[in-house]
């Protein structure tokens, strides 16, 4: 494994932040319903036929600075039909808040980069609206968002969401802190260097077989960031083990490459998920062995070690300071995507010390579900 952050890359156009997460669903009135009252999103913006919209709907679910996006198609015709039919509900785009669609559109292409869909710049009442999107691995887009000079709440063809009220308790979520793919054997380097050569991101970790691996299953990873850390995208790639890899568990659920878990940032891991679990989360079980020698491993911390403990929470630390996370089980019936929820005290790692417990854990959900 390295870590290095003395190579800053050449960022081409200006990425800003993850401006959404767009999930291909097969009922997005009832997903919204579930992102409400166990993740506390609260309802933004919605299109669809009322709206002018006769192909699909949309939802547009907010908390703090997330914003996720549920589409369903309103017909077979639809390509997010053939999308659902491959691959289940799921991420479909990871988008980016830039600054001038068209320049880093055309930049990227000029790089190398697939097209999805060219610019399409709106200009309304509320101003000027731009987007447009090319392709990565599997069957995954970025879109560019550009809503600098936009008035209106969310796009062009949108309009507020309202929704009855619903109960829940306080999540405490803020923000993306990372979004990571997992990509088929030996392709780990091909999109890494796709990321460096459309996007000029850097690649400031790295993580061979050794590095993570446990009696059975292995997995290679990188990660890679924009300029101002805003992005951060590790690539996961299944590395050979005695048994099955659960990277590749997750390619043949997924039937290919795609988003394996978006990592939430909080800033206060104990009232998050305190309030997750009472919301009906299910975390990953970690063996209370993990919590014996806690502090020998990871020094001194803030947090109380039986609320740790408790609640199933993680500790890493690094040189620069340190991290708690904890990882759902699959968010939906097919073994594929999940959620981490991660609070940062000073370290920009991605829990490399928890590998080992993390896996004992997923394999033996795994091996349950007869996949290992
Ligand atoms: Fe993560």
């Amino acid at each position: 494994m390295y870590i290095t952050d003395k190579w800053e890359g050449t960022e081409y156009f200006n990425i800003q932040t993850f401006k959404f997460v767009e999930f291909y669903v097969s009922n997005a009135k009832q997903v919204v319903h579930f992102y409400r009252t166990v993740f506390g999103f609260k309802p933004y913006a919605y299109c669809g036929p009322e709206t002018g919209v006769v192909t699909h709907v949309s939802y547009v679910l907010k908390n703090k600075k997330i914003f996720f996006v549920f589409t369903t198609p309103l017909s077979s015709t639809h390509t997010g039909s053939d999308w659902i039919k491959k691959h289940g509900d799921g991420i479909r785009d990871v988008a980016f808040s830039v600054l001038d669609v068209k320049k880093c559109y055309n930049s990227a292409i000029k790089r190398g980069a697939i097209s999805n869909s060219s610019p399409i710049i709106t200009n309304d009442k509320n101003g000027s609206f731009g987007c447009a999107s090319i392709k990565t691995y599997g069957d995954n887009i970025h879109s560019f968002i550009d809503d600098s000079d936009y008035k209106g709440l969310w796009a062009p063809k949108f309009v507020k969401l309202n929704l009855p009220d619903v109960s829940y308790k306080n999540t405490q979520l803020i923000l993306i802190d990372h979004i990571v793919g997992n990509v088929e054997w030996d392709k780990m380097d091909y999109w890494r260097e796709y990321y460096e050569k459309v996007f000029g991101f850097s690649t400031f970790v790295r993580f061979g077989e050794g590095d993570i691996s446990t009696k059975y299953s292995a997995l290679k990873s990188v990660v890679l960031r924009s300029k101002n850390w805003k992005i951060k995208l590790p690539i996961n790639e299944p590395a050979k083990g005695l048994k099955k890899s659960q990277i590749e568990e997750y390619l043949d659920f997924h039937e290919g490459a795609g988003v394996q878990h978006i990592a939430i940032l909080t800033d206060d891991i104990i009232e998050s998920i305190s309030s997750l679990k009472q919301n009906g989360v299910e975390f990953l079980d970690i063996p209370d062995t993990y919590y014996d020698n806690l502090i020998d491993r990871v020094g001194g911390i803030d947090e109380d070690i039986k609320k740790l403990k408790d609640l199933s929470i993680l500790v890493d630390r690094d040189e620069s300071g340190y991290l708690l996370q904890i990882f759902t089980k699959p968010i939906q019936d097919r073994p594929t995507l999940f959620i981490e929820i991660i609070q940062r005290k000073g370290s920009q790692g991605f829990g490399q010390g928890n590998f080992q417990a993390l896996f004992e854990s997923i394999e033996k959900e795994q091996e349950e579900r007869g996949n290992l």
